[in-house]
């Protein structure tokens, strides 16, 4: 076998904002019910910001528990990606604040958009640059406020999401280049235009000038989910030579249960072995596979050597798969 650097997970963090909004709750606000949501989507309750906490708060969070988990400063980063279609500003990147927040040296640090398949895209370029020898330890952060994307009138999509971060601590290893290897192993990322109008937002800088709101029409967006996810985790098992069936742990994007229990059904991946955190998250974007992966690792559930598959689709539409093993 020929040695590979590998991109292997060093350490996994997690942040919620500590304000609850019960589905209820909402049923007071908007013409809902509890049992309307839980039926349709799974979900029961989701965290909401705070006034004043941004994007870039709960990142920071996120990544400091990460990193105290591989044992590393952040000095020892020279690779910063921030997977978010909530900045806290147009620009510079939510990276860039991150990095002074947390005192990582000057090194790349960028966002990345890919909406609710930004943290699969994310981890597929820092896998890229760790291969390539452009960076050794690489802290990848999905985190969002979509709540403040919301339209909070329109009943159709305030109570799907929610706000939270998540990140995962990557460092380079040489290793033997096979499938027992530790770390990323395969990756495919994909986007489709024709499709930009089914979920977007309806403001920003160069069209509007506004911030603007969150638009869906989710039974397109659902279709399409099932379909986009389920090939892509295919084709990823396929490249290291496995069916989905033996991975340890599918770890979808949480957006609705039911999209996840129909694509774990395609995959022959029994309820047992997927991550759910929608009840009690909402969709949290870029956020929700490393949040679900924080849960798992908190709950003893994931293991060192356990191989994991990732799949998540959102705006665009963009979407895309990995399998790494833990
Ligand atoms: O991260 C990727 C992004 N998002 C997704 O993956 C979301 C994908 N889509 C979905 O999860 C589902 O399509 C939804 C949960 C958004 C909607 O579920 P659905 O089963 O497709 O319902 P629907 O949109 O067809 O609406 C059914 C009914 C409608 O009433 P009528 O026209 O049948 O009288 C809606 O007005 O449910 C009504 N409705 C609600 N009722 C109570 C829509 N939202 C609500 C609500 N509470 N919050």
């Amino acid at each position: 076998m020929t040695p590979r650097l590998r991109a292997r997970v060093a350490g996994v963090g997690a942040c919620l904002p500590a304000r609850v909004v019960t589905n209820d709750e909402l049923a007071e606000r908007i013409d809902t019910s509890d049992a309307w949501i839980r039926e349709r989507t799974g979900i029961r309750e989701r965290r909401i910001a705070a006034p004043g906490e941004t994007t870039s708060a709960l990142a920071v969070a996120a990544a400091r528990r990460a990193l105290a988990r591989a044992a590393l400063s952040p000095a020892a980063i020279d690779l910063l990606l921030v997977a978010t279609s909530t900045p806290d500003h147009t620009f510079p990147a939510t990276a860039t604040a991150v990095q002074r927040e947390l005192g990582i040296p000057p090194s790349p640090a960028f966002d990345l958009q890919a909406v609710c398949a930004g943290f699969v895209y994310a981890l597929t370029v820092a896998d890229s640059l760790i291969r390539t020898g452009h960076a050794r330890r690489a802290l990848v952060i999905g985190a969002e406020t979509f709540s403040r994307l919301l339209d909070w009138e329109d009943r159709g999509t305030c109570v799907l999401f929610g706000d939270g971060a998540g990140a995962l601590v990557l460092v380079a290893e040489e290793q033997t280049g096979t499938v027992l290897d530790r770390g990323i192993l395969a990756a495919r990322i994909l986007a489709d235009g024709r499709h930009y109008h089914q979920l977007y937002v309806d403001g920003g800088p160069s069209s509007t000038g506004t911030v603007g709101r969150l638009r869906m029409n989710g039974r397109e967006v659902f279709r399409h989910a099932v379909t986009a996810m389920t090939e892509s985790a295919r084709e990823v098992c396929r490249r290291i030579g496995l069916p989905p069936s033996e991975m340890d742990w599918f770890v979808p994007h949480q957006a609705n249960v039911r999209i996840i229990d129909a694509v774990a059904k395609r995959l022959e991946i029994p309820a047992e072995r997927v991550a759910v955190t929608v009840d009690r998250h909402a969709n949290t974007s870029a956020a929700s596979i490393p949040l679900a992966l924080d849960r798992l690792v908190t709950e003893g559930r994931l293991e060192p050597g356990q191989l994991v598959l990732v799949s998540g689709i959102g705006g665009g539409f963009a979407w895309g798969s990995l399998v790494l093993r833990w």
